[in-house]
């Protein structure tokens, strides 16, 4: 746990404006920043940074938040990675690695990752050896990567108790299964995530009788394949620095490249891309470059990432393979050049998808234009996206007008989240959030209202936090209040329509007077039936508006 002190330091010192700007283009728009929202498609701005209330808000798909929750889900790292990452930009230290929820699981997989790199340089390890030198992997020019061997005759059961580690540890993340070692005679590629820690392994076997060929660890509670991309931890620096990044089908596909000056490599983890990986890498680069294996399955898997891709906003580009190769063995065979052609030379989308799906009949011709007419149309570019249009007109013989007719029909059919309308505010919800923007107004509204005037405890909740301390931030306020309040206010919060103090106070007024006038009603309706006790509520009420509107009176400022 890191202590809450620490935490609120952070966010004190950190510049939100500072931190967003490092991942998306804002643009001042008055008192606020805005830019194209990076957690959803979309053509016009409507995600806000506000520096003042030191938030983001998409007005599009309702995300929010600060910016911790900003690189939380930018960057997919959890609370405490997120804070340790702040703290550090600012200049404060922080040590998260005690008080992990899976500080267990992780501290294993740690030190099983350093016992197969550990038997990599004994004895007992030099069958792996012999196996990287023969796949020509130089593992000194790998050591960020720490990869390691699992021997035949096992060993990390006794290395584990020796370091006094559960069983039941080793057991939930797969490296026991019914008391015996998982990997065995294979390369272990340890999987890290985007903090840095060992979340999973990866396996070859060291000759082909060992089945499966490669084996990963199963998913536990911190490891879940089509969340991570491996390599990325190691190259995410050089992918964002290259704007670029090659997408290769395996492991050692990324250890021959990495080795070969390619620093800026990812891959699956064997299966094919998932959307949340599509989407990992579109976080780091706007340009991806796949370079899957020349093979059937390889070509499937690279159309089946195209569209994925495309719908991240990112521009993709396919390097064609020559026939069953595969990027390793290319490099293996000395054919590095040839390689660096290839990846120079790689091809739009378009191109590559036009040529590898087959079209025999015109039905399959048509399902082709519309797939990518589909993919055009999630081109963020404008520029770039009419370019294609004109490509696909011409390459299919359609006018232009038909390809944008189409994206118009495809558009209608997504869910168009930035048309929902937000529903009115209740006079209750906009009080709230006009005291929450403007805080002088808060001893005014205190003259005049106790929290048992808002019905809704959630807003009577902001309401007594507002009195306690007119000072708090909206951070604060919005950590601890619940969904509701995140849906409802944080959007006319962002928007900071102004008011003037006479235009608050009528509003308080008004407000105050209706509430008044629920009273009455309750209380005579209690009474009902005794005429003098009506007329006593009558009297007390009258009296109290009386005095609201004279404080009315009082407040509003007199035209010049
Ligand atoms: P390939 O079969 O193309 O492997 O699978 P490769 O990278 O060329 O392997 P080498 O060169 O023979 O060592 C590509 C990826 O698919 C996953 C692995 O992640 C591999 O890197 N895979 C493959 C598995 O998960 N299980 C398998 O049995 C085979
Ligand atoms: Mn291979």
């Amino acid at each position: 746990m890191i202590e809450k002190e620490k935490i609120e330091e952070v966010k004190r010192l950190v510049d939100i404006v500072g931190v967003i700007s490092q991942y998306v283009q804002l643009r001042k728009m008055g008192k606020n920043y805005r830019a194209l929202c990076p957690f959803h498609h979309e053509t016009e701005p409507s995600f806000y940074v506000s520096p003042e209330k030191r938030m983001f808000y998409c007005f599009g798909c309702k995300k929010s938040g600060n910016a911790i929750s900003f690189l939380m889900e930018y960057e997919k790292l959890d609370f405490p990675a997120a804070v340790k990452k702040l703290a550090h930009s600012v200049g404060l230290e922080i040590d998260t690695s005690h008080g992990l929820k899976h500080k267990e699981l992780y501290d294993t997989n740690e030190s099983a990752a350093q016992y197969y790199s550990l038997c990599l340089t004994r004895e007992v390890g030099k069958r792996g050896k012999q196996y990287l030198l023969e796949r020509k992997t130089d593992i000194n020019r790998l050591k960020e990567f720490h990869l390691g061997y699992a021997p035949t005759s096992g060993g990390l059961i006794t290395y584990m108790r020796q370091k006094g580690i559960s069983s039941d540890c080793l057991n939930k993340l797969g490296l026991i299964s019914n008391g015996r070692e998982v990997f065995r005679a294979r390369i272990i590629f340890p999987i890290f995530n985007l903090s840095g820690r060992v979340i999973g392994f990866g396996g070859r076997g060291i000759d082909d009788n060992i089945k499966p060929k490669y084996l990963n660890s199963p998913e536990s509670p911190i490891f879940k394949k089509g969340d991570v991309l491996y390599g990325l931890f190691q190259t995410r620096e050089n992918i964002r620095q290259h704007n670029d990044a090659i997408l290769v089908e395996g492991y050692f596909d990324l250890l021959s490249l990495y080795q070969h000056g390619f620093n800026y490599c990812a891959a699956p983890l064997g299966t094919s891309l998932t959307e949340n990986q599509s989407s990992l890498i579109a976080r780091y680069t706007k340009r991806v470059n796949i370079l899957f294996d020349g093979d059937l399955s390889g070509i499937k898997a690279a159309l089946r990432a195209i569209g994925l891709l495309i719908n991240s906003q990112v521009d993709v580009f396919v390097t064609a393979l020559p026939d069953e190769q595969d990027p390793d063995a290319l490099i293996r065979e000395g054919d590095e050049e040839k390689l660096r052609k290839a990846v120079k030379d790689a091809v739009d989308f378009f191109h590559f998808y036009r040529r590898m799906v087959k079209t025999d009949t015109v039905e399959q011709e048509v399902t082709l234009i519309k797939d990518l007419i589909q993919m055009i149309s999630t081109i963020r570019d404008p520029i770039r996206q009419d370019r294609y249009i004109k490509y696909a007109a011409h390459v299919f013989d359609i006018t232009e007008d038909k390809i944008k007719k189409e994206m118009r029909a495809d558009e209608v059919e997504k869910p168009v989240i930035k048309k929902q309308r937000e529903t009115k505010l209740t006079e209750g919800e906009q009080l709230i959030i006009w005291l929450i923007s403007y805080r002088e107004f808060v001893s005014l509204a205190r003259e005049v209202l106790s929290s048992d005037d808002f019905e809704d405890k959630n807003l009577k909740k902001i309401y007594e936090l507002l009195c306690k301390d007119d000072k708090i931030s909206v951070d604060e306020i919005m950590e601890q209040s619940n969904e509701y309040v995140h849906e409802r206010l944080i959007g006319p919060l962002m928007r900071n329509e102004p008011i003037s103090q006479d235009g608050f106070t009528s509003a308080l007024i008004r407000y105050k007077l209706r509430v008044e006038d629920r009273k009455q009603e309750v209380e005579l309706a209690r009474v009902k039936g005794n005429e003098e006790a009506e007329e006593r509520v009558l009297r007390k009420h009258m009296e109290l508006k009386r005095k609201l509107t004279n404080l009315s009176w009082d407040h509003v400022q007199a035209p010049q």
